[in-house]
Order: structure tokens, then sequence, then C-alpha cells
């Protein structure tokens, strides 16, 4: 499975550094980075240090760039920023980098194999023309993965009601319900 591969290669922080009062060192594991499908390049580092009130969201982008994770409304409403921890889809602007302490986390980076072939729910999206802009997708895919591990056999409304805190500007949505479906199923079958 894709997600046993990333956890894998990531490695989870073992050192927690101080460095004063004003800042404190936060261990996140770093997520597995596959910044092209050709390139397949993983990138780990052991600690790193962030302020106390830094966003996970932007400790992803600013400080590991890791920028396929996005910022659309930093209020927790419409999932741009939606990132794993621990296998669970969570929106990265809602909590800080500091309470991923030792977690696992999966960004949109880690989701296709080293060699570069799709997660089946990427594939799915692409299929199914689930986007348009794209800005909305790397949050739409993280959640989907989850909720389709969950769901295996969802219907087309439970998959709706599972874009509820997920927004997109461009689709209308008929179509990212058709790929999470697609997806879904692709999944199930171990593809
Ligand atoms: S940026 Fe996090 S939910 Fe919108
Ligand atoms: S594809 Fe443009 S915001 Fe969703």
């Amino acid at each position: 499975m894709v997600a046993k591969s990333v956890a894998a290669v990531a490695r989870r922080a073992a050192v927690v550094r101080r460095a004063g009062a004003a800042r404190r060192a936060a261990a996140v594991a770093q997520p597995a980075a596959v910044a092209q499908p050709a390139a397949a390049a993983v990138v780990a580092q052991p600690a790193a240090e962030v302020e106390e009130r830094t966003l996970l969201v932007t400790f992803l982008r600013e400080t590991l760039r890791l920028t396929g994770t996005h910022v659309g409304c930093d209020t927790a409403q419409c999932g741009a920023c939606t990132v794993h921890l621990n296998g669970r889809a969570v929106k990265s602007c809602s909590m800080l980098a500091m309470q991923a302490e030792g977690a696992d986390i999966m960004t949109i980076e880690g989701v296709a194999k080293p060699d570069g072939t799709l997660h089946p729910m990427q594939a799915a999206f692409k299929e199914n023309h689930g986007l348009q802009c794209g800005f909305c997708t790397p949050g739409m895919v993280i959640n989907a993965i989850d909720f389709a591990k969950r769901h295996p056999d969802a219907s087309e409304q439970e998959v709706r009601e599972s874009l509820e805190g997920n927004l997109c500007r461009c689709t209308g949505y008929h179509n990212i319900v058709k790929s999470i479906i697609a997806g879904s199923k692709a999944m199930a079958a171990g593809k």
C-alpha cells in the first residue's frame, strides 16, 4: 500500500531541541515528498525548530517547502490545507505545528508512489476530470483517501456529505463526486 511505503520512508522525528524561552523546538514527522513523478525525491529531516504559534500548514509550506498543501481560507473552512496526521485527514491550518510533535504526516507530495505512479484516488480524479484549476485538489484527494479507507462502499450521498469541509470554486462537484466513487472502488480493489 502507498501509505505503508510512505510511512517507511518518512522519518519519525526523534529529537526535541530547545532554543530559549521565546522559541521552542517541535519534532515533527517529516512527510515524504515526491517532488516530481520522475524525480521521486524523498526529503527527510529528523527535527525542525518552530515558533510556538506556527501553524502546521505554515510549517509545511514555509519551512519544509511542501507547497502542495494549499491555504485557501486560513479559518478551517475550505479544506485546501488538508493533510494526513497519523493516517487521518486534518486541516493543517487549524492546528499548531507543535501539536503534530511525533506524528506521521503525509502531504499530497507523498501520495503517489516514489516511481511517480499515481495513487488510485489521484488517477480517478484525472480520469474523471475531477479538477479544473486544481487549487482545491490536494485537499480533496487527501480527504478522499481517508474517507475511502473508512467507507469503501459509500453511496453518492455519503460522498457528497464527505465533501462538506472541502470547497471547490470551479467544478460544481459533480466530477469530484464521480472521482471519489471511482477512486474508492479502485482502492477497495487494491489497484
Ligand atoms: S486553509 Fe485550512 S481549511 Fe482553508
Ligand atoms: S478545481 Fe478550482 S477550486 Fe477546485
